[in-house]
């Protein structure tokens, strides 16, 4: 009998729709190919925030039975991606000495370090770190190095990025996917899930912030050297453009969403006149294309100028050489690529998702980018866990019960939660983080 194939589930949790991305494993090669997407709207969600479970549940549910249907197979473990508001994202430094004879560096200097860096966090009480992701490794004063395993020297310094977010925004995406029926295999934020999805090597080496405009939520992946230097999300997004034309044009949403689908940001001059009609109550009401364009264009321009503009700076970094990469639904605005390439002065393409080839027609485009990046980040943390660490789900869940003193918040995972738990979790994550050092070595 055929053995049962090795499924790789993402679930990606938007604020307009849930997707789901299911990939099958070669057991012979070990690599993971999308054999199905499922989506279905998604309700209760606001935001990037859960503000109605029962809602959210049926939505996850809905689309899960969607990929299921699709891919004639079943399946129970996912990673969800997901955004939220109030996301800190930090750098911190961590350093240790290897002794006063240059030696090689071991997997547990590397722990060590990351362990240092995470002691300057500071995490208030109701704040879990998300990710702790090492973006660049110096050794004796040398920075840039991509991977110090096995490297001589006898001071090795590490810069972490910390992704900080409410414990209860997790919780009650752990508790939606679970009350779905499914189990949580890992966790990820929006916009790194995004990046994945949709930026190139080159483009991550080179320099280059990813914006993924969804419905409620903007997601901002600022990366250089092949690294996230800072991930962010806003709660601004396409419902916002939806709203802005429907108050001012005073027209219902559902009507304001399908005309702002019609005008393009670099219309001609002599299309700007032409009228687009809509059905309002039993009343035909017109527009030019020139007024809706412009309600559309104002929002889009305060999104880039004011809110990425200030997310650019705050990553530090003054070059963009690839540019904006934009990514979700609102990024199939007609014209934008130009538009905010004006707005911000760089360069701007849309990017349909990496592995739009392997998509299903209709379910390849630049609004599921974030959704496919969920497998690549699942293959990605496979291949070198400590790239990408995470606490795992049971110790995020089992923090809702934990008092707790900020001195011993501040590291992740290890002092989050009621300690046997935290040491059998610290254990199986160390053991992961020791494997893939094996593997390298
Ligand atoms: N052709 C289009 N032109 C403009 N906006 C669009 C278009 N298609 C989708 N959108 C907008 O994109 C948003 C949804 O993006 P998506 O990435 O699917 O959302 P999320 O990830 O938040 O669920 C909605 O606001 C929708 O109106
Ligand atoms: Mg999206």
């Amino acid at each position: 009998m055929k053995a049962e194939p090795e499924l790789l589930v993402g679930l990606d949790l938007g604020t307009s729709k849930v997707a789901v991305v299911v990939a099958e494993r070669d057991d012979r090669t070990g690599e993971a190919q999308i054999i199905g997407v499922g989506q279905a709207p998604s309700y209760g969600i606001r935001k990037g925030l859960i503000v109605n479970l029962e809602q959210a549940v049926s939505s996850v549910r809905n689309a899960v039975e969607d990929a299921r249907h699709m891919v004639g197979l079943d399946f129970y473990r996912v990673t969800v991606a997901f955004s939220g508001t109030d996301v800190q994202s930090v750098l911190t430094r961590g350093m240790v000495s290897l002794g006063r004879t240059p030696r090689p560096v071991l997997e547990s200097d590397v722990e060590r370090a990351i362990e240092v860096a995470q002691s300057e966090l500071d995490v208030t009480s109701n704040h879990s770190v998300l990710h702790a992701i090492p973006v660049d490794f110096c050794l004796d004063g040398h920075s840039g190095i991509d991977d110090p395993l096995g490297m001589t020297g006898s001071r090795l310094e590490l810069e972490l990025q910390s992704l900080i977010v409410p414990t209860s925004t997790i919780q009650n995406v752990i508790n939606c996917v679970e009350r779905a029926g499914l189990a949580v295999d890992g966790l990820l934020l929006k916009p790194l899930a995004a990046a994945m999805g949709a930026l190139s090597t080159e483009e991550a080496h080179s320099g280059a912030a990813v914006v993924d405009l969804g419905g409620g939520t903007t997601g901002i992946a600022v990366y250089s050297e092949g690294r996230p230097r800072r991930l962010s999300v806003i709660p601004v997004g396409g419902d916002h453009i939806t709203n802005d034309l429907a108050c001012v044009l005073k027209i219902p949403t559902s009507k304001a969403e399908a005309l702002k689908k019609e005008v393009s940001l670099t219309e001609e001059p002599d299309a700007m006149e032409d009228l687009l009609d809509v059905d309002v109550r039993g009343q035909k009401v017109s527009f030019s294309v020139g007024q809706v364009a412009e309600i559309v264009g104002c929002r889009i321009e305060e999104i880039f100028e004011t809110l990425v503009g200030k997310e650019l700076t705050k990553s530090g970094l003054t070059m963009f050489p690839a540019g904006i990469v934009m990514a979700g639904g609102v990024a199939n605005t007609g014209g934008l690529d130009s538009f905010v390439s004006d707005v911000l002065d760089l360069p701007v393409r849309t990017a349909a998702p990496l592995d739009a080839n392997r998509m299903p027609p209709g379910r390849d485009g630049t609004e599921f980018a974030a959704s496919a990046g969920v497998i690549r980040y699942v293959l990605q943390k496979e291949e070198k866990p400590y790239r990408y660490l995470e606490p795992s789900a049971s110790l995020l869940k089992g923090r809702s019960d934990v008092g707790g003193h900020s001195a011993e918040r501040k590291i992740l995972p290890r002092l989050v939660v009621d300690k046997r738990e935290a040491d059998g979790a610290i254990r199986s994550l160390m053991d992961t983080i020791k494997k893939s050092f094996r593997e390298l070595f």
